[in-house]
């Protein structure tokens, strides 16, 4: 039986022993997947002892992801321009692959379940921290006509943009610097919503047809999507997909098969 495992601080609000179990079923994969709730201080240690006891791979999350980031011997691209790592593997060679899946669930989510396509498309990208840092690289990959960075400190966005500049037209500002421009997909990766504030996006950012999602989600839509359908967004969704389908592309890097994420956030909104 291989051993996989989700480690953070707390853990107790993890869904990612239900969403690997229904993975595996999907394929008769014989595996474990439990939550190690990580000791502050001694996140090294506990993956050490998972491996040791045969472990093959980890999730991480809150607060460790940058830990992973310098436990890992080697590091994918997108998680090195993440700066943060959600998924180890361990190697058959002793080393620890770092990868970050969330930005590429993410992208996933918005052309697969959504179905909108990225490429040629105006984005906005609201906010610029972790959350943001790590769908950049995974967005321009996807080849979209322009990508707007737009956070609360516009220097933070700056910043952002500064390292992902090589990989496509991208902009930064402040929320205002980009009054009176349309977008065709609005992401929030603020944290606004948690703190239980709105996001102040101009008036007239949503163009025709264009596509509001919300990388929280909870009961029915985010504040952020219900001010969305207000101003002109045709389409919203929330992150639950988003959830799903970095965990789809763990499983696929631990196992080599894709788990077929519907069923799987279907249960999930059930639940
Ligand atoms: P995460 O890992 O979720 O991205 P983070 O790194 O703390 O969390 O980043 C939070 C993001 O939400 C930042 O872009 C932050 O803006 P600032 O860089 O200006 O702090 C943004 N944010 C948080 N509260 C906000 C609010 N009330 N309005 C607008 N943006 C907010």
């Amino acid at each position: 039986t291989d051993r996989y495992a989700v480690i953070g601080n707390p853990i107790a609000q993890t869904k990612s022993p239900k969403l690997h179990a229904a993975f595996a079923r999907q394929f008769g994969h014989d595996m474990t997947y439990e939550a190690i709730l990580g000791p502050i201080g001694g996140f090294a240690e506990a993956v050490r002892a998972f491996r040791a006891a045969g472990g093959k791979g980890m999730n991480v999350t809150v607060p460790f992801k940058v830990e992973a980031l310098e436990l890992a011997d080697r590091l994918t691209e997108r998680a090195r321009l993440a700066q943060a790592v959600n998924t180890l593997k361990f190697d058959e060679d002793g080393s620890i692959l770092g990868e970050n899946t969330d930005g590429v669930g993410l992208v996933r989510d918005i052309q697969g379940r959504v179905g909108v396509a990225l490429r040629a498309k105006r984005v906005l990208l609201l906010g610029a921290g972790g959350a943001a840092r790590g769908a950049l690289l995974p967005l321009l990959e996807e080849q979209p006509s322009r990508l707007v960075i737009a956070n609360r400190t516009p220097a933070k966005a700056e910043a952002l943009r500064a390292r992902v500049a090589a990989y496509g037209n991208v902009a930064a500002g402040g929320f205002a610097d980009f009054a009176g421009e349309q977008f065709d997909v609005v992401i929030n990766a603020t944290s606004a919503s948690l703190s239980g504030e709105d996001v102040p996006l101009p008036v007239g950012s949503y163009a025709a047809g264009s596509l509001a999602y919300d990388l929280v989600y909870g009961k029915g839509n985010t504040p952020f999507m219900s001010h969305a359908l207000e101003n002109g967004a045709a389409q919203v969704a929330d992150g639950l997909g988003m959830l799903v389908a970095q965990a789809a592309e763990a499983f696929y890097l631990w196992r080599g098969v894709r788990p077929d994420v519907t069923p799987v956030i279907d249960m999930l909104r059930a639940a």
